[in-house]
């Protein structure tokens, strides 16, 4: 009596397909609670005899383990997927991990720092919301320069003015004033400047500065560390051209322009057909700018350069649309996985 009782119990739970969450409760509730069957069964197991209850014992409790088993899986699946019955196919694949890349611009920051590191640079950061003084006042800008101004400065506050800075030569100052030489750092980072977004200009952009202070550090040295630094970037057959220019904190100051790689300096549509194209600003620091953090620029010289992430990364990815840097399609974001 009892053993088919149980062996049909066997049969149903082997065969049941309930088609909700709610069905596998009341499955449940049938079965295993206080008023279900299988306690049913072991209250009329109580009444066997010692014969009888050796045997039923051993299938009363496979049944109770099998229906524990069932429910306990059908629930799972229920919980995981929500819907689906036989819903734990254990030998289906594992649905694939999309690996992030590295952002071009991360590729660029870190093959500059690990070419100059390899001469002796070791990285400062400073912060990105500054006080005038550390941007423009220890950097030799006069009062009224046009870099000080609403059209190229974001401000946070005014008088005294807090700004976000506009260039990363302010962690210059940050490091002159609270280092002493020998000084060779590197210093990457974020900058502000209040321009309208295009294809070639954008409110933000990222900056590598360098800065080199010491006794007897002349012009020669700082060219040769940015000629180094062009063929490591750019590949071995790379010229750079320095030019005359002009900056507050550096004295004299220069512009170095590469050897167009696209055209190999022959003229082509992207260096405007000179064969040149423009990478760094950089200079010997003004005495003025030694001075005013505390460097005494009798026995002290230096130099200093300041590069655009953008502008390397444009160069070396073919970039056009400066704006597809910080517009984080995966689309275009994918394409440098190979340049890790
Ligand atoms: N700070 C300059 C800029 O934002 C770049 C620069 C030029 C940095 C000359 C320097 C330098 O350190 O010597 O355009």
């Amino acid at each position: 009596m009892m053993k088919e009782k149980i062996d049909k119990m066997l049969q149903e739970l082997d065969q049941v397909r309930p088609g909700s969450k709610e069905e596998v409760e009341q499955l449940r509730i049938k079965y295993l609670s206080k008023k279900g069957e299988i306690t049913a069964l072991f209250n009329e197991f109580k009444s066997l005899n010692a014969d009888e209850k050796r045997t039923m014992g051993q299938l009363i409790n496979h049944l109770k383990d099998t229906a524990q088993a069932k429910i306990n899986e059908l629930k799972l699946a229920y919980d995981t997927t929500g819907n689906a019955v036989e819903a734990i196919d254990l030998t289906r694949s594992a649905s694939a991990v999309e690996l992030g890349t590295r952002h071009p611009l991360t590729i660029v920051r870190n093959e500059i720092i690990d070419i100059f590191s390899r001469i002796g640079f070791t990285i400062s950061e400073g912060p990105e919301v500054e006080d005038d003084w550390h941007v423009f006042g220890a950097l030799n800008f006069p009062p009224e320069h046009p870099a000080r101004d609403m059209q190229d400065t974001f401000f946070v506050e005014k008088n005294p003015d807090i700004l976000l800075r506009t260039h990363t030569s302010s962690v210059q100052s940050h490091v002159m004033t609270t280092q002493k030489p020998p000084i060779r750092v590197l210093c990457p980072g974020r900058v502000y400047r209040n321009e309208a977004i295009s294809y070639r200009a954008h409110c933000f952009f990222h900056q590598v500065e360098g800065l080199y202070i010491d006794k007897n550090v002349s012009f020669a040295d700082l060219k040769q560390a940015l000629l180094y630094f062009a063929k490591e970037m750019f590949g071995e057959e790379t010229k750079i051209r320095l030019r005359p220019s002009y900056f507050p904190f550096t004295e004299p100051s220069a512009e170095m322009d590469i050897s167009c790689d696209i055209c190999g300096g022959s003229g082509c549509n992207f260096c405007k057909h000179t064969g040149w194209v423009e990478i760094l600003g950089c200079g010997m620091v003004d005495p003025a700018v030694l001075e005013a953090c505390g460097i005494d620029s009798k026995v002290y010289t230096g130099y200093a350069f300041g590069m655009g992430v953008e502008r390397i990364a444009n160069l070396k990815f073919k970039v056009k649309d400066l704006r597809m840097f910080s517009e984080n399609d995966v689309r275009f974001l994918k394409q440098f996985e190979a340049s890790l």
